[in-house]
């Protein structure tokens, strides 16, 4: 075994890993990447097909971000938000103002709109005008639960506490808080006792759905569902049994488009304007955790006025959505750093406004709140995703990602393929015909993952789904290989049913 793995079995515990399986096999030590691509240690590569965790989006080692990060470093690293404002992060504060309002133009999609750079999306009142920064995904949903608690506290005349209503499965992250406006059985199993309660609402989980009456076929189940939006309905229904309670929900959480860790779990046209329509005429603010879909991830946004198209970065807007807090982490850096930003608007923001002895503060922050060096790297990602190089990359990336995808559908394992943008999930079955899912404890989606890193694909599983996710800079060749080598490792780990 080689001497770092040595050390790494010797001394690290692995996040959410079983840490004797770990300890079973050497580990794949990572030294080094390029695009799309990860070296070993034993100078082996391996296709980045998750992104390292769905973080990175341009690829590894883009010239743009190191030498954003090398001029940052030659001025400083860190310095404390805490007393002190700084350069990259006031400069990128502006920014994501301007990104998350659709103010900035991201790569003009028409030569019409290319006159107009100050052609502005039409969203909604709701103007994201504050960034409070944090470090990582389930900070940035701590800080808007904390936000929207306080906020409600304050403004409402009911003394009640203020309720959240989430979606069933949801995962926003692994601090607390975050986990109990999640809905991971597992978690709420062990820390159940730490934990406040929250409420949840079924997902728009089609191809699992009680409501959908429709027989599997080999196709995304969104496309073919028979049902009358039950699940619309259903949202409906808890809004205004709480609301009868005296307590009307203070929040509404969700994942637009597509929930990551639920499962790749995706949404059906329409819903989350539907749903977050309800949740606003019950008066509950809106929580969009953006932490896996944000920039860019789940594809071209193209929000229209007339025949003029600006594309837009957050899943949110893809429905027209605007939030009252936009949660954003992972690709922010373009997964170099550890950065993450909570966006709120004005109206949040002046209710922690008063006299300091009045303690109306935000009493939250961290050491490294609005690093140096993850701005600037995070300015230079926001930098390349407003080229047009980038938004034709990412559109082709998307349409090869499709069609690549086709291939997976003859396999008797696989009981659903579904993409949202430069996302999908795979769903393995025992048999497609019937949606039998595998018990976890079967370890499917670990086994098919071990098979695809043989083949070179590095990715992880949700369960038993399958996640391909490529770095935006992913050529077609490469992404050819990573979902072949699925398909080969689905067929090598269920060799009975390969071909039935
Ligand atoms: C939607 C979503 N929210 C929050 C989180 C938590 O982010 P982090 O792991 O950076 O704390 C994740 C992580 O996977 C996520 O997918």
């Amino acid at each position: 075994m080689h001497k770092l793995a040595q050390l790494d079995h010797a001394h690290v515990w692995h996040p959410f890993t079983q840490m004797r399986d770990w300890l079973r096999r050497e580990p794949i030590v990572i030294v080094g990447g390029q695009g799309a691509v990860l070296r070993d240690v034993k100078g082996r590569e391996f296709f980045d097909a998750n992104s390292s965790i769905w973080t990175n989006l341009h690829g590894h080692r883009h010239p743009k971000i190191n030498a954003a990060i090398a001029r940052q470093l030659k001025k400083i690293a860190h310095s404390s938000a805490l007393g002190f404002a700084n350069e990259p992060a006031s400069l990128l504060a502006e920014r994501l103002v301007a990104v998350a309002n659709c103010q900035l133009p991201i790569a003009n999609l028409t030569k019409a709109s290319r006159r107009q750079p100050n052609w502005k999306l039409q969203i909604g009142n709701c103007k994201l005008n504050k960034v409070f920064f944090s470090d990582d995904g389930s900070t940035a949903l701590e800080v808007a639960l904390n936000l929207a608690y306080e906020f409600s506290r304050r403004t409402r005349g009911n003394k009640l506490p203020p309720k959240f209503l989430s979606l069933g499965g949801a995962y926003h992250g692994d601090t607390i808080g975050a986990v109990s406006l999640g809905h991971v059985d597992l978690f709420h199993k062990a820390y159940g006792g730490m934990l406040f309660k929250t409420d949840q609402v079924m997902s728009p989980f089609c191809y699992r759905c009680p409501f959908n009456r429709a027989k599997p076929e080999r196709a995304d189940a969104r496309e073919y569902r028979k049902c009358d939006w039950e699940c619309v309905g259903l949202v409906e229904k808890k809004f205004s049994a709480q609301k009868k309670k005296g307590n009307p929900f203070a929040a509404f959480v969700f994942e637009p488009l597509m929930q990551g860790a639920a499962g790749m779990i995706p949404q059906p046209s329409g819903w989350l304007r539907q749903v977050t329509d309800i949740a606003r005429e019950h008066g509950a603010l809106l929580i969009a955790d953006e932490v896996m879909t944000g920039f860019g991830r789940t594809g071209a946004a193209k929000a229209e006025s007339g025949k003029r198209k600006v594309e837009t970065l957050f899943a949110s807007h893809h429905e027209k959505v605007q939030p009252d807090f936009l949660c954003v982490a992972k690709g922010l850096t373009g997964g170099y750093l550890p950065m993450a930003a909570t966006l709120t608007t004005q109206k949040v923001f002046d209710a922690f406004l008063g006299e300091y002895a009045e303690f109306k503060t935000f009493f939250h922050g961290h050491s490294f709140t609005g690093n140096q060096l993850g701005a600037a790297a995070a300015l230079a990602s926001l930098d390349i995703l407003r080229t047009e190089k980038s938004a034709r990359q990412r559109a082709q990336l998307q349409k090869y990602l499709h069609d690549e995808l086709q291939a997976l559908w003859p396999l008797p394992n696989i009981g659903d393929v579904r993409q949202v943008g430069l996302v999908a999930g795979v769903e393995l079955v025992k048999n497609w015909r019937t949606r039998k899912p595998f018990a976890l404890a079967e370890r499917a989606g670990i086994r098919v993952c071990e098979a695809m890193a043989r083949r070179g694909v590095l990715t992880r599983p949700v369960g038993n789904v399958i996640v391909l996710m490529p770095p935006y800079c992913t050529t077609p060749a490469q992404l050819r290989k990573m979902v072949s080598a699925l398909r080969e490792a689905v067929a090598e780990t269920f060799p009975a049913n390969a071909h039935g």
